[in-house]
Order: C-alpha cells, then sequence, then structure tokens
C-alpha cells in the first residue's frame, strides 16, 4: 500500500443517545457512533465530515449489531458510558482530547484501549490499538509464518499469488485476532474485528511494540472488540456475530480425494474403482476444470462426460459424492447461455465508463458476476440447478478472489499468464446502496464471500432438507456460514507441510473450523516419505483433501508403494474411526463458535510454554496431535500440557506438563489423549454412509471426573436443528473406595437409533477384580453384558436399549 497521508479526527465535541441504541458522538473533525451488545462486545463506527456512513453490515448478509441498554455520566475530561449486559455491566470510558476510548470489565481492569483515530486523505482510517510488551496474536485468517504474529505487518487484500513466491497476502482476507496476554491466574484473552471489505493492513506491534495499528482504505472505520477471558468467550461472541459453521452432512467429513483434473468419465470410474479396491476409506470425488466444456460453467463436456447423471448415479452406489468446481469468471462466448443472459441483464462487472470489465482465466476472455448485487445472486445460485440435477453434492468456488491476468500464452495445456491482472478499472455495486458503484477495489476482499453467499443461499432455498458442503479459495470474516476453506496452492514441499499447521490453526481461530491444505501439496511432486507424513496429519486436517496439479505426480494415497499406501490406509481409517468425535466438535463448532482444530494456547491459556507451540495441535478439547514435519525423523520432542495425558496407542500414561522425546518411525503419528475424556467412536468404515459393525464405541480415558454429550442424528438432512438428535448423556466419576463407575444417561429425543451393543473401553486398565454393569456383577466373555481384557484395555459391552446404564469397576485404573 502506498503510505496514505492521515489526519486526526479531533477531540470529543458532543454527545447523544441514536436512534438505533447506540451513543453518537461528535469529533471535531468526524463522526462515530458506539455501542456494546448485550453479550459485552463493543462496536465503533466513524468517518470524517458531518455524517456517518450507512451501516454496511447487511449488505454482507449480517444481522444488525444489537445494543445493550446505556447509561452515561460525565467525568473529568470526558464521559463514561455504562452498559446493561448479560453477565457484566461493562463501561466504556470517553476521553475527550485526545480522543481516546478505554472498554472497562470486572473491578475497571481495561479491555481494550483505543487512540489515534485518524483519516487519510483521499479514502481510509486508522485507529491503535494499546498493547502490552507480553501480549501474543493470533488469527488474521490465512496468513504464512509463525503461530504469533507479534512483530509482523499484515496485508488484507484477497490474492492469487505466484506459485513461486507464496507470501503476505493470500487469497482470504479476515482483518480479526485473538490476543492472549498474562499467565496463570491472569490470563486474558480478546478479540479485535475491523469490519473492511477494503484492503487493510495491520501492524502487529512491529513500528511500535506498545500498539497494533489498523489501517483501512475505507471511507469509515468499522471495529468491533470481543472481550474473554478465555480464548473460547472470544470466539463464542465473535462469531455470534460473523456467523458459526453449519453443521456439515457427515459425508464431507470424510476423504475427499481430487486432480487437477480426473478429465473423463472412464478416469473417474477408474479412480473410484482403485480406491474402493484398496479399500481406502474415501467419501469424495473433485471434480476439476476439466469436465466443463471449453470451461464453461455449469457445462459438462460432451465427448468425455457424456452422461453425467449416469456416472454420478453408479458413483453413488458406490458410497461417493462428486464435488464440482465453479470458477466466477463466465466465458465470453456470443454462443454460450450463462453469457448472454448475465450480459443482457446487467449481471457483469463493469469498467469505469460502464463497459463489460473482462479477465483472462481459463476460458480465455471472462466476465465476473457482481455478486453484490442480490439479483445477481439469485440469478448464479440458479444456475447450480443443472448440476445438482445431475447428482452433484457440493461446489468448490476457486479463482474467486478474483483471479485472473490480461494477457496469456498458451501451448496445448500450459498457459502462461504474462500480464497481471488490471482490477483499477473495475466496478461494483456498493455495499450500502447496491445501486450504486464503487471501485471493485474498496469491496475486492468479499468478492468470493458473496459468491459462497449466492450458491449457499440458493441450496438452501432449493433443498431445504438438506446440508450442503462448499468449498472456497477466497474468503472473508464469516465465510464459515457459507464455505469450507482449503489453502490454495502450496507445494509438496516439507516447508509447506510444516506451515500447514500454524497456517489451519490461525484460520481455525479467525472464525473458520472447516479448513484444510491439500494433502501431498498442490505443485510440483510429493516423495514417498513426504506423502505418508502428510497424510498422517492431513487425515485429521478438519477437511481433509488430497489434491495434485497436473504437472507433478499423481497422488492418489497408492502411487507411493504399498508401505506408503498401508501408512495412507491406515490414517483414514483413524479419521472414520474417530468420526463420531470430529463430529461432535463440528457440533460444537455451530452452536458455541469453538474451532475443530485448536491451537494449546487456546485450551491452556494459562500455561507460558503453549504459547508459541507451532507443531503440535488439539483436535477438539482432548486429542493432541504431535506429527513429524522433518524428513528423516523417527523421532520428535513433545510437550504435554498440565494434566494427565494418554499415548493413543499404548495407553501408556505421563503427567504434564513435560517434554517427551517419542519414537515415531514412518507407521507412526503420535497422538495423546487427555486423561478424563470420554470419546465416541465407531469401527472403521470405508465412508460414511456405510453402516459400521459398532456405531457407537465409548473410549474412557480415566483422569479427572468428565461428563460429555453425545448426539446422534440422521447426518445428512436439517431435522438436527429442528430437534431430532438423539442425545446421550455419559460420565464418568473416579469413586471413594477405588471405583471407577461409568454412567449412561438415558436416551433422549427423537432421532431413532437401532437396539446396538455398545463396547465401553476402558483405557490403560489392570485386571478388574469386579465389573459389574447396572449394579451386578458380570462375568469375563465376549458377548453383550460381558467383559474381557486385553493389553491395557478393559472392555465392557452393553446392550444399549435407550436406557440409562452403570458400569463399575474395581479397582479403578
Ligand atoms: C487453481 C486452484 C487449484 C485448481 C486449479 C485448476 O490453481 O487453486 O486447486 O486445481 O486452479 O482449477
Amino acid at each position: 500500500m502506498v503510505e496514505p497521508n492521515f489526519r486526526d479526527l479531533g477531540p470529543l465535541r458532543g454527545f447523544r443517545p441514536a436512534q438505533n441504541g447506540a451513543v453518537a458522538l461528535e469529533l471535531a473533525g468526524g463522526r462515530a457512533e458506539l455501542s456494546v451488545a448485550p453479550d459485552g462486545a463493543l462496536r465503533i463506527r466513524c468517518n470524517p465530515g458531518n455524517t456517518l456512513s450507512t451501516d454496511p453490515l447487511p449488505g454482507i448478509g449480517r444481522a444488525p449489531w444489537p445494543c445493550a441498554k446505556m447509561r452515561s455520566r460525565e467525568r473529568d475530561g470526558g464521559v463514561s458510558l455504562i452498559f446493561a449486559c448479560q453477565d457484566a455491566t461493562p463501561q466504556v470510558d470517553i476521553d475527550a482530547d485526545p480522543f481516546r476510548v478505554r472498554l472497562l470489565g470486572r473491578r475497571g481492569a481495561t479491555r481494550a484501549e483505543l487512540f489515534d483515530f485518524a483519516s487519510a486523505s483521499g479514502s481510509g482510517m486508522r485507529v491503535a490499538v494499546a498493547t502490552t510488551a507480553s501480549e501474543r496474536f493470533y488469527g488474521f485468517g490465512e496468513k504464512h509464518g509463525g503461530l504469533n504474529k507479534r512483530g509482523s505487518v499484515l496485508e488484507m487484500r484477497n490474492t492469487d499469488p505466484e506459485l513461486r513466491r507464496r507470501r503476505d497476502p493470500l487469497y482470504v482476507s479476515i482483518p480479526f485476532f485473538l490476543a492472549q496476554d498474562g499467565f496463570h491466574a491472569d490470563a486474558q484473552a480478546r478479540g479485535v474485528l475491523l469490519e473492511s471489505a477494503a484492503p487493510s493492513r495491520f501492524d502487529v506491534a512491529a513500528s511500535k511494540d506498545d500498539r497494533v495499528v489498523l489501517e483501512t482504505r475505507a471511507e469509515h472505520l468499522d471495529l468491533a472488540i470481543f472481550p474473554g477471558p478465555h480464548p473460547a468467550d472470544v470466539l463464542r461472541r465473535f462469531t455470534a456475530r460473523v456467523g458459526r459453521n453449519p453443521l456439515p452432512p457427515l459425508w464431507a467429513l470424510g476423504h475427499h480425494q481430487s486432480r487437477w483434473s480426473y478429465a473423463s468419465e472412464d478416469e473417474v470410474r477408474k479412480v473410484a474403482r482403485e480406491i474402493r479396491r484398496r479399500g481406502i476409506p474415501t467419501d469424495v470425488i473433485h471434480l476439476d476444470i476439466d469436465y466443463m466444456h471449453g470451461f464453461r460453467v455449469f457445462t459438462w463436456d460432451p465427448k468425455r462426460f457424456p452422461d453425467p447423471k449416469g456416472l454420478l448415479r453408479d458413483l453413488a452406489l458406490d458410497g461417493f459424492r462428486v464435488v464440482t468446481i465453479v470458477d466466477p469468471g463466465v466465458k465470453f462466448d456470443a454462443d454460450y447461455g450463462v453469457y448472454n443472459e448475465g450480459r443482457a441483464f446487467g449481471h457483469f462487472c463493469t469498467r469505469d465508463d460502464e463497459r463489460l470489465y473482462t479477465l483472462r482465466v481459463w476460458p480465455r476472455e471472462a466476465a465476473l458476476p457482481d455478486f453484490n448485487c442480490e439479483e445477481v445472486r439469485s440469478w448464479w445460485g440458479e444456475q447450480h440447478r443443472k448440476l445438482l440435477d445431475a447428482g452433484v453434492s457440493g461446489i468448490w468456488n476457486d479463482m474467486n478472489e478474483p483471479a485472473g491476468w490480461s494477457r496469456d500464452v498458451r501451448l496445448g495445456r500450459v498457459i502462461f499468464p504474462y500480464r497481471g491482472q488490471n482490477t483499477q478499472a473495475m466496478q461494483q455495486a456498493s455495499l450500502e446502496d447496491p445501486s450504486r458503484k464503487v471501485r471493485h477495489e474498496m469491496v475486492r476482499n468479499v468478492y468470493g464471500y458473496q459468491e459462497c453467499r449466492a450458491t449457499r443461499e440458493f441450496l438452501e432455498e432449493a433443498y431445504p432438507e438438506r446440508r450442503h458442503f462448499l468449498l472456497s479459495r477466497a474468503g472473508f470474516t464469516g465465510i464459515q456460514r457459507y464455505a469450507a476453506l482449503w489453502t490454495g496452492d502450496n507445494k509438496s514441499r516439507w516447508s509447506d507441510l510444516r506451515e500447514s499447521l500454524p497456517m489451519l490453526l490461525n484460520l481455525s481461530v479467525s472464525g473458520v473450523p472447516f479448513c484444510g491444505a491439500d494433502i501431498g501439496g498442490f505443485a510440483f511432486s510429493a516423495t514417498p516419505e513426504l506423502y505418508a507424513r502428510w497424510i498422517q496429519i492431513g487425515s485429521l486436517y478438519p477437511f481433509a483433501r488430497t489434491h495434485s496439479m497436473w504437472l507433478g505426480r499423481r497422488q492418489e494415497p497408492w502411487r507411493f508403494g504399498k508401505r506408503v499406501e498401508d501408512i495412507a490406509r491406515t490414517s483414514l481409517e483413524r479419521r472414520m474411526h474417530l468420526l463420531p468425535y470430529f463430529y461432535r466438535v463440528f457440533r460444537e463448532a455451530e452452536f458455541t463458535g469453538a474451532p475443530v482444530w485448536r491451537p494449546l494456547a487456546y485450551e491452556f491459556p494459562e500455561d507460558p510454554e503453549c504459547a508459541e507451540i507451532q507443531d503440535q495441535v488439539l483436535l477438539g478439547p482432548n486429542l493432541l496431535l504431535a506429527p513429524v514435519l522433518e524428513k528423516g525423523a523417527r523421532k520428535r520432542t513433545v510437550y504435554l500440557p498440565p494434566g494427565v495425558w494418554f499415548d493413543w496407542e499404548s495407553d501408556a500414561r505421563y503427567a504434564g506438563p513435560r517434554h517427551l522425546v517419542v519414537e515415531a518411525p514412518l507407521e507412526k503419528l503420535p497422538i495423546f489423549v487427555r486423561g478424563g475424556s470420554i470419546l465416541p467412536t465407531q469401527s472403521p468404515v470405508r465412508h460414511a454412509k456405510e453402516v459400521p459393525k459398532e456405531s457407537l464405541r465409548v473410549e474412557v480415558f480415566p483422569g479427572l471426573d468428565a461428563a460429555t454429550e453425545l448426539v446422534e442424528d440422521d447426518g445428512e438432512t436439517t431435522a438436527y436443528r429442528h430437534g431430532v438428535v438423539a442425545t446421550t448423556e455419559l460420565r464418568m466419576r473416579a469413586r471413594a473406595g477405588g471405583r471407577l463407575r461409568v454412567e449412561i444417561g438415558a436416551r433422549k429425543g427423537t432421532h431413532r437409533v437401532p437396539e446396538r451393543v455398545v463396547p465401553v473401553i476402558i483405557r490403560g486398565a489392570v485386571w478388574p477384580e469386579t465389573v459389574m454393569l447396572d449394579a451386578s456383577p458380570i462375568a469375563c466373555g465376549e458377548g453383550p453384558s460381558t467383559w474381557s481384557y486385553r493389553n491395557g484395555r478393559l472392555c465392557v459391552r452393553y446392550l444399549d436399549d435407550g436406557g440409562a446404564h452403570s458400569i463399575e469397576i474395581e479397582p479403578a485404573p
């Protein structure tokens, strides 16, 4: 960004209650509006001049900001605003000169201090958020580099970077951060969101270590502060405002197999056959751009895909779903219906002289729909009917930054873009008033977001009973309402594998729980060892897809020899084994905003050791993954936070906090489970539709007392939103007298679960003296109402008829 010239907005001149429940502030050089939501989150909007700009939230599909009741008190040099919120009465102190805003929490502690409000000549705003020398910064959406972004300057402008030089900025802009300060009982977290569709920049205590400086190119500033104290509180409040990831269909949580491209019906059938023949658990096959007729979106190539319906029907019989890529660029072609229609209705983005704006993408010259207009979104959504009618289950939105170039040279399939895209002249509808045009640049960061919104809104309206799956490359704050994200064109390099961890963790705490990186790397070719290590951890990415570029080697799991194929199968079987646990964590994401992948610092904010760990992750609250990320490494050091931890495979028990060197031959992904957890699992399946031999196994890791809720539903429809679920409380208590008691509550709810035998597996157990089921001793055996013991695992089987059951074991492990 060119360094703009900033001018201070000046001191506070006066304030008054505004109509919507907010407080209007009059500054010497501008206007502001401040409000606190009933959950304690603060929003401040301001701009230079005499009137406040229109609220942009409806333009991106967000609900109006709610306002809590307020009373004010004049104080020396300013005013105090006291808000009546659900669980506290936060106070906002405003200093008049210089103008400063302080959000105060319990006992008057400062939660956030905003100062240095300034506007740029031309267009642009700036504000500073005070920080301490010890605060750590996570989030910022999709970013390179380490987990803690303190000391970085980060740009937010959706960009398709050159493959060779992947650096900031990337495809996604989420101008939000989660900051954590202090440790032990003083640990405090807060979130800061800059709601700006225009490019912005964060100086994260890089230039001055007492402040984070936020700059946007927009004409107005729109900033929100989400108080903690725990990171989970911040994410709950933040996602309550910007939206949460709806529970995906179960099949979308399986493995996705992709390549640029499976380019004919025969090739797709062959891949599907191999997957099943080799028993590699997989749910989804992705069709990249070559399924289309000359890269025309919403068409099929008539020669290579003569009967899409038939193909997709056969694949479905074998348990496969198909996801097709849809790029926003509509081929400039007078014989193409979608183009003609879009042109006739004026649905495309224009130049500043009203002529059509086109750019070069796969289909050569292409026009871009203006998704900021509601009628364009409905028109675009409708186009998907053709794909859905053919049996397509999900949509993959790519190139939606939007990406493209202005000239290229083509040699067969090889395309050399040789001049970058010039978006300076491009115009789009304004978010505040779609009848008005603005420079594309000012709304660029929501382009892909609005495309996904168009697609999802159509799918939800046309098929309201189904849960949908969308995948996007570009994104903006709140994209999780509409789509999952993958991190774009990575490379088959160890450094890209390593980087995927902090990148996905930061995306996760930016509100996007359903995210993944291309397993094996997109560009170039993975070695067998790299692929093995990648699929080990990648199979536990929230979104697990193997993908590769046509120039590199094929990266289906069996392309690297038998040993690696076995590793891939075991890894994906583990994902399917853990599917009920994944599902539970995804439910949590929808209902509380907690991420699926969590930095250790998120779960253990009070532990200084966890603050910078970026080569380990927590999958949900209980599973700690410590993948091998170095070429040739056969062991690694693992940090175990405070508490009891079990080795997932050997059941060896460790007391944290401690460091541990673990052996990790190529076959092993080190995983640890928190003592005091109950994991719902199942026996592995080849795809989510297959009925598992055991649809529920309850795996118990003793330690602290624990309780969890198991929620089962049909895995596919939206009936769960209307309460069609089956809920079971699971509890574990270490009782006095050396007994362990596991309680299974009576099942509640209307979703039907057939009678079944459920094994409850106590990990790290000793040979028991007595095992009681429902208060009666039971015998060692193999059937229902018996127990067995092998290698430190005690398995108690009960007949699950929906009633309450209890298990008592003596001695307790
Ligand atoms: C972009 C995508 C990649 C896709 C390719 C062809 O590079 O990021 O995933 O395979 O386009 O569609």
